[in-house]
């Protein structure tokens, strides 16, 4: 099945690298408009040329309570809509067990991998989504469903991402479909200390589709959740290669 977005406007939060760059040229590519939003304007203008078809960039930081209104105004006033919305951008400022985490990483934490998610999503519903319809994407993990050793702050938002994932879809039905996406492992600057090196073949070799993740990867299953999907909303789609069901940690059976 060929999925078009042809007039259609997303809005990618964190779009200037990574999973939420892929997203970004999945949908230029399918014809949509895409408005891509990250702190650094620089690193956005240089993104636009990978992206390419229109598309476009406001530097924000999604954190600040102020930048949603803003960007949301901008993207409308751009291209007329927000159709899309899709919250990419996340941080992990923590790494270790979650008991010694302190309040100020914890409050970053929450500020950009929750707080935002949610208060972007408002701010699209209020300007765009309540009159015209549309379908928000929150990038969630793999993360949100395990405990991990260095990064259960980090997951506990993940999951919570989830939650608000359904919250959402209930509240926002008919006309607003919200869906996640949970990938695994996917080979960006964010995650790169968890696979360069030997380690991310040990990792690659130990999944049932023996391969990392690509930001494609993720650009193709929103692109689904987005142009197709239409009976889907409050879920996730897990894009790990298998990564949770993989066979691993089993007792070994009795002989007889
Ligand atoms: N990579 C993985 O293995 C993996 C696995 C599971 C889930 N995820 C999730 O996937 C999403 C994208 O991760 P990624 O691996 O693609 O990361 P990445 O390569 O580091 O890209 C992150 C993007 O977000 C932007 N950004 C960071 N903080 C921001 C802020 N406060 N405000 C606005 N933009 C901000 C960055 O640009 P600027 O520096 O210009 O702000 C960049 O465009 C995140 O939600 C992450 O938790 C990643």
């Amino acid at each position: 099945m060929d999925l078009r977005l042809d007039g259609k406007t997303a809005l990618v939060t964190g779009g200037s690298a990574g999973i939420g760059k892929g997203i970004a040229k999945a949908f230029a590519d399918a014809g949509a408009q895409v408005m891509i939003t990250s702190r650094k304007a620089e690193k956005c203008e240089a993104a636009l040329v990978d992206i390419g078809g229109d598309s476009d960039y406001i530097a924000s930081h999604i954190g600040q309570l102020e930048e949603a209104e803003r960007v949301i105004d901008g993207t409308i006033e751009r291209f007329g809509a927000v159709d899309i919305l899709v919250n990419n951008a996340a941080t992990n400022p923590w790494a270790g067990p979650m008991i010694d985490c302190d309040v100020p990483r914890l409050d970053k934490t929450y500020e950009v991998n929750l707080r935002a998610p949610l208060q972007w999503t408002q701010t699209a519903w209020q300007k765009w989504m309540q009159e015209n319809g549309g379908s928000v994407i929150n990038i969630s993990s793999v993360g949100g469903f395990t405990t991990s050793e260095a990064l259960g702050v980090y997951c506990m938002f993940k999951d919570a991402l989830m939650h608000m994932t359904r919250q959402l879809a209930a509240e926002l039905g008919p006309k607003v479909r919200v869906n996640c996406i949970a990938p695994g492992l996917i080979r960006t600057d964010f995650a790169k200390v968890l696979w360069d090196g030997p380690r991310g073949k040990m990792i690659s070799d130990m999944l049932p589709l023996r391969r990392l993740g690509e930001p494609e990867d993720i650009g193709e299953a929103a692109l689904y959740l987005s142009a197709s999907a239409s009976w889907m909303t409050g879920n996730t789609l897990t894009i790990d290669g298998g990564e949770l069901i993989r066979i691993a940690g089993e007792l070994p059976l009795e002989d007889g």
